[in-house]
């Protein structure tokens, strides 16, 4: 409610996820547009064995945002003695259908699901005890935050993991705006339908009334600020309840539904050092589309 009364409208993107967005961002993971996991899953495949090296045994490695759990089962194969692998999503359904297959698929890997917003601080499951812990964010979920509430984010991880701790972060680098469009406007329609998910969801939750054929996909790179920017732009001049409230759009009015800022190597090293994490390793693709961040906590 706040964000649609705000001007411009907006909306925070953790709303996309709920089972039908978690499907559908599995669904833009497959497009041949969308480089980013693809290339950070060839990344870890290649490195699985040096990134599994930094977290020790017993540990208990805590995924932020882990979706279908795709890219770590590269890192558990390497980690037989983990002490325990636990997944924290929003996405409360879609993460415990997954962690029912994961079990499956690992019989002997002790899975602790938590359907957490990570943003905000929370306790670890008792059952964890007092285990080492290491972090894994991969995704470029990171680029999701504004820079500085990234850096709040990187700043809350280092609080929860501790000191000495691992901590590693797929980012997704600046490079070809034509690249980097597409992949957020594929052919298929896929990341519009991801995009419009927001507002179904509002209908189905809120019993909102958006007519989804109302609004257009939006994506564009805003170079300067290294960022895509998703948009919904209302087709014509409309008025919606929801909740009770009416809010107006002009035609050609968009809300904005997220941002996913692109780094630097560097630029990205730097923000994480002020967030009190020291780069330990950086791995790369052989495009340099993608990077995956090795981050030790700093003694502080
Ligand atoms: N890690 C997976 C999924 C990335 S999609 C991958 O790399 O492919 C982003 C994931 O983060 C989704 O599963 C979404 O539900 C989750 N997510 C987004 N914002 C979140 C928040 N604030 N708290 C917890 N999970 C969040
Ligand atoms: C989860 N996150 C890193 C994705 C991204 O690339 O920003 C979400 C997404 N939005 C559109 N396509 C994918």
């Amino acid at each position: 409610m706040a964000g649609l009364s705000a001007r411009p409208k907006r909306l925070p993107p953790k709303y996309f996820y709920d089972a039908t967005g978690s499907h559908l961002f599995e669904r833009i993971t497959e497009l041949p547009e969308y480089y980013l996991t693809r290339t950070e899953l060839g990344i870890l495949a290649d490195h699985a064995k040096e990134i599994a090296a930094f977290v020790p045994a017993g540990a208990a490695l805590i995924e932020f945002g882990s979706g279908s759990s795709a890219k770590v089962r590269l890192l558990l194969k390497e980690m037989p003695r983990l002490g325990a692998y636990v997944p924290v999503d929003i996405s409360a359904e879609f993460l415990d259908e997954e962690a029912a297959r994961l079990r499956r698929e690992f019989p002997r890997l002790n899975v602790v699901p938590v359907a957490a917003d990570f943003t905000h601080p929370c306790d670890l499951p008792r059952s964890l005890g007092a285990r080492d812990l290491a972090g894994f964010f991969p995704g470029s979920t990171i680029g999701n935050f504004e820079p500085d509430a990234a850096r709040e984010l990187l700043r809350l991880a280092r609080r929860l993991l501790g000191s000495g701790a691992t901590f590693v972060v797929g980012v997704d680098l600046v490079k070809d705006r034509r690249v980097l469009e597409r992949a957020y406007d594929d052919a298929a329609g896929i990341t519009a339908q991801f995009n419009l998910n927001v507002l179904a969801r509002a209908n189905r939750e809120l019993g909102a009334k958006f007519d989804l054929s109302a609004f257009a996909h939006l994506a564009f790179y805003d170079q300067e600020r290294s960022r895509i920017e998703m948009h919904l732009v209302s087709r014509v001049a409309q008025s919606i309840r929801v909740l009770g409230r009416s809010f107006a759009f002009a035609a050609g009015e968009s809300i904005h539904t997220e941002n996913s800022y692109k780094y630097t190597v560097e630029a990205f090293s730097t923000l994480a050092g002020e967030a009190g994490w020291r780069c330990a390793s950086v791995f790369l693709d052989a495009d340099a589309l993608f990077s995956v961040h090795v981050l030790r906590a700093k003694i502080q």
